[in-house]
């Protein structure tokens, strides 16, 4: 049976009267999702927001790393997700990619423990306990500064996992060296060893889309995700987490053109007269976007039943170092 969007809501309204349940989006949802949220935000909110909310089920709309985060943080919560999608940039590393990486240190002279990793939440739950066991830490893209500027603290490398665009781009930030394995470079002459990964959402922001609208909107501004290519940023006005970037663009006077190199959905949503999509493709993220009303609208009947479904479970060992990684970030 066919249900209009309104129907939907209504019905997904009247179930969470009735349950004790609460609904977290993410910016990137469709907006009829992130509508339905009781609690938004980066990734660094989510997970705080979440952990201080006291309801038995949290309905998590985003990709899975996200969820999975909750759980890590609040293992007595009920996580369930509409879709179990998988960030891209996630899925590039997993537990024997990570034990390579810090292999691959140790092969250029840098013994393990002058190691220090450093895992952006956007990473699966195993490679956060690697990273926890490892003593190292969380970072998102609203506080990689700060976690690297503490971790740089105690002297040693750091291992900074998957994102190399973020590793980079905080490096350039403070003014630290960089490489990135499978570069060439010598590991030992850098700060922060940044792995292979990226977002391939983030990749679609060209140069050319930022000459395009600086040329056509002469007094642009252009703000950009840390999850660009390190010359993007370097060429942009602002560079920030998705809150980060709203809270910039409402700051703004009112006629002020701004062109957005984020997720399709959230850059829609800001003011729309002065804001533009940097790209001249959409840049969706096709997981983010995975998650319908529908979706949703069943997770909470399922719940309802007394059946829960996609609910997130995690082994009693990754469970421990993982909380370790994220609690070490929340507690900085
Ligand atoms: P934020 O932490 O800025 O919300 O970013 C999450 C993400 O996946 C960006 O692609
Ligand atoms: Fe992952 Fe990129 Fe999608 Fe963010 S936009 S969830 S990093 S694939």
């Amino acid at each position: 049976m066919q249900f209009t969007n309104e129907e939907l809501k209504k019905k997904i309204d009247e179930l969470k009267a009735k349950l004790s349940v609460t609904v977290v989006a993410h910016f990137y949802q469709r907006d009829e999702v992130f509508e339905v949220g009781d609690i938004t935000g980066d990734s660094l909110e989510l997970a705080t927001k979440t952990r201080d909310d006291d309801s038995e089920f949290v309905l998590f709309c985003g990709v899975g790393f996200m969820g999975q985060s909750v759980k890590v943080l609040s293992p007595e919560k009920r996580v369930v997700m509409p879709k179990v999608a998988c960030c891209a940039m996630a899925r590039m590393i997993d537990s024997m990619y990570y034990d390579d990486s810090v292999k691959f240190m140790e092969d250029h002279g840098i013994a393990k423990e002058n190691i220090l990793p450093i895992t952006y939440i956007n990473s699966n739950a195993e490679v956060k306990a690697k990273v926890g066991e490892m003593g190292g830490l969380v970072c998102t893209s609203s506080n990689a500064k700060k976690i690297i500027t503490t971790a740089l603290g105690e002297g040693k490398k750091i291992l900074f996992v998957p994102d190399r665009c973020l590793g980079q781009n905080i490096a350039n930030q403070m003014g630290l060296k960089s490489c990135v394995i499978g570069d060439g470079a010598d590991p030992k002459e850098s700060d922060i060893i940044c792995y292979n990964g990226f977002c391939s959402v983030h990749q679609l922001f060209t140069l050319e889309d930022i000459e395009f609208y600086r040329k056509k909107f002469p007094g642009i501004l252009i703000a950009t995700h840390p999850e660009c290519d390190p010359a993007i940023c370097d060429a942009s006005d602002f560079v920030g987490s998705t809150s980060q970037i709203i809270k910039y663009i409402k700051e703004l006077p009112l006629d002020q053109k701004v062109a957005v190199g984020t997720e399709f959905n959230l850059v829609n949503r800001l003011r729309k007269k002065n804001t533009y999509v940097l790209s001249s493709t959409k840049p969706e993220c096709p997981t983010m976007n995975e998650t319908t009303l529908y979706d949703v609208y069943i997770t909470l009947k399922a719940i309802d039943d007394g059946e829960p479904i996609n609910e997130i479970t995690i082994d009693e060992k990754t469970q421990k170092w993982a909380k370790v990684a994220l609690e070490r970030m929340m507690d900085l």
